[in-house]
């Protein structure tokens, strides 16, 4: 039953098991929260799956079959692919068995509903693929008919990482803000890298301490004990080095940089899916 919390023995499909399809996949199976053979994915072009066949999970191009076999479906198509792939399982979702779970950036709950029937538990979950490695932050959000779901769906994320529930109206500000939000953090990453190769590392090296840094200033946050202005102000000496290279970096727009990046990215998510009309 949908109503019960994830027990752990749940089957799962991952229809559309591309970057965090198989992220999903792997981290699940990392935590040992399932079995490789408890869980399918699917895509058209089946060779790009061959690798996690090898390691045990099950691989299909036939999203039908892979709903019947399954209670929970996640679904992790591009937002232009969702409309075909919901038609396409409509008839083989049982409302009293299956949760659905859409990882699909900008198409709502009431959007999904309206292809698969009211009946249906409907979750929209936005990870990102620092999942694979159980290190996801995840927001989820449901409808006042989806809660049951919404409790079932929940420890499946809680094993791969942390998680909110938010508002769904919220769900394309997190897709900017967190599954975005991995490739800003590594860009930035990235570039603390490329000053320290000019400032004399190798660029192994530079990597290392740049991603440790960056590792320890966020986990001195998640701590729940420390927030960033007093931490700043811990390493900005009157005239020292820190406050200088830092106001440097917000003279070139650094801040403004980040935010600009975030509001135009919640934009453009706002309007990938299209549905289409029928
Ligand atoms: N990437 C992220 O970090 C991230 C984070 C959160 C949410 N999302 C959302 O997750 C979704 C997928 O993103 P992604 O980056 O993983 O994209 P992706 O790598 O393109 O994965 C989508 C996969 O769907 C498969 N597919 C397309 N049509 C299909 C069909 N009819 N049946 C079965 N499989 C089908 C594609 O493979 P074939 O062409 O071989 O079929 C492809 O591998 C998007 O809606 C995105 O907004 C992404």
């Amino acid at each position: 039953m949908v109503a019960e919390a994830d027990s752990g023995t749940r089957r799962i499909a991952i229809l559309g098991a591309g970057n965090i399809g198989q992220a999903l996949a792997q981290g699940w199976a990392a935590a040992g929260y399932r079995n490789p053979e408890s869980i399918t994915l699917t895509r058209r072009q089946l060779h790009h799956l061959e690798s996690l066949a090898e390691r045990g999970f099950r691989i299909t191009t036939d999203n039908v079959a892979a709903v019947r076999a399954a209670d929970v479906v996640v679904v992790a198509v591009q937002p232009q692919q969702l409309s075909g792939v919901l038609e396409q399982i409509r008839e083989a979702l049982d409302p009293d068995r299956h949760l659905v779970v859409s990882v699909v950036s900008g198409a709502s709950i009431a959007e999904i509903r309206a292809v698969l029937g009211a009946a249906v538990q409907v979750v929209r979950a936005m990870p990102n693929t620092g999942i694979a490695i159980r290190e996801s932050m995840t927001c989820l959000a449901a409808d006042p008919a989806s809660q049951a779901g919404l409790a079932a769906a929940l420890p499946l994320f809680e094993a791969v990482g942390r998680t909110l529930v938010i508002r769904e109206d919220l769900m394309v500000s997190a897709t900017a803000l967190c599954a975005c939000g991995i490739a800003f953090f590594l860009r930035a990453i990235r570039a603390a890298s490329q000053g320290g190769i000019e400032i004399g590392f190798h660029p192994e090296e530079a990597f290392l301490l740049a991603s440790q840094t960056a590792k320890g200033a966020a986990s001195l946050i998640l701590s729940g004990e420390h927030h960033p202005e007093p931490e700043i102000d811990k390493v900005t000496t009157p005239r020292g080095c820190t406050i200088a290279g830092l106001n440097e970096m917000e003279h070139q727009g650094f801040s403004s940089a980040m935010i600009k990046g975030i509001v135009t990215s919640a934009d453009k998510a706002g309007k990938l899916f299209v549905p289409e009309r029928g």
